[in-house]
């Protein structure tokens, strides 16, 4: 049975360690939160519309809002700046990583630069402060743009998704599809010269292909993001050069690409 006694210095060490081997990795908050309980998916009622010869032709029938790609889609097309897509997918609930996240993630760097970085989705550190790539791969990342001359106040930063998703797992498909319009209308208001996508799950959903990184890294094509359609190439994740050095080769090969077509179109 269990002793109703506070735990010594050892136990709740003991405990931490429990936390820590079962992927808690962020403290948010002094009390449990529980979050199912707290935000019950918003619904709203169509009104009954009368149809030509004034008999209401469609019953009145609860919509559930959240979950739907074209409502994601209406969504983000209304925003007319940054600031305004900012806020509206700070208020849209319809993407499940929202109620884990701390906060949005939505960019970071100059929104009028004409090169977009587009990462996969924030990590512990970035939704601790809400900006992309700020940990450790931020670090790196800065180091890969500095060496060919570039910094955040040259290019622009966004992820796939901009809530971090629990335990740093890979964002699923259906969360990715539910964020995509907002990051097209991103890229469509930012309007750059150039993109470059960082690891595989970024360039998959950008060049909408399930063809992996290794094969589609380093190459560019023209991607279309709304009625704006750019030059994009596909690098290695800092996080993955973090694990595997070796392959920095490769995405050294990437970055100089980006320095060439940059310097080409007098961006550097
Ligand atoms: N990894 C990403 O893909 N994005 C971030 O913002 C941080 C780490």
């Amino acid at each position: 049975m269990a002793e109703d006694r506070p735990l010594n210095h050892d136990e709740m060490l003991s405990v931490l360690d429990w936390y820590r081997a079962a992927g808690v990795d962020l403290a948010v908050g002094e009390e449990p939160v529980d979050r199912f309980a707290q935000r019950p998916p918003a619904r709203v009622t169509l009104p009954n519309v009368p149809g030509p010869a004034g008999v209401v032709d469609r019953p009145a029938e609860p919509l559930l809002l959240g979950g739907d790609p074209s409502e994601a889609r209406s969504l983000a097309a209304s925003a007319q700046s940054l600031v305004e897509l900012e806020r509206l997918l700070g208020a849209y609930d319809g993407c499940g990583l929202k109620l884990r996240a701390t906060q949005l993630v939505f960019a970071d760097g100059n929104p009028e630069a004409e090169i977009m970085l587009i990462g996969e989705a924030p990590g512990a550190e970035e939704d601790r402060q809400g900006k992309p790539f700020v940990g450790k791969s931020g670090q790196l990342l800065d180091r890969m743009l500095g060496a060919i001359g570039l910094d955040r106040t040259k290019v622009y930063i966004a992820n796939t998704v901009p809530w971090r998703p629990p335990g740093n797992r890979t964002p699923t498909p259906e969360e990715m599809a539910l964020c995509l319009p907002f990051l097209h209308r991103q890229v469509e208001l930012v309007a750059p010269k150039l993109v470059m996508t960082l690891g595989g799950p970024a360039m998959q959903t950008v060049f909408s292909t399930s063809n992996g990184i290794i094969k589609m890294r380093g190459k560019w094509s023209d991607v279309s993001f709304g009625n704006h359609e750019v030059a994009a190439i596909a690098t290695l994740h800092p996080a993955y050069l973090l694990r595997n050095p070796a392959a920095k080769q490769q995405a050294w090969r990437d970055m100089l690409s980006l320095k060439l077509r940059a310097s080409e179109l007098g961006l550097l």
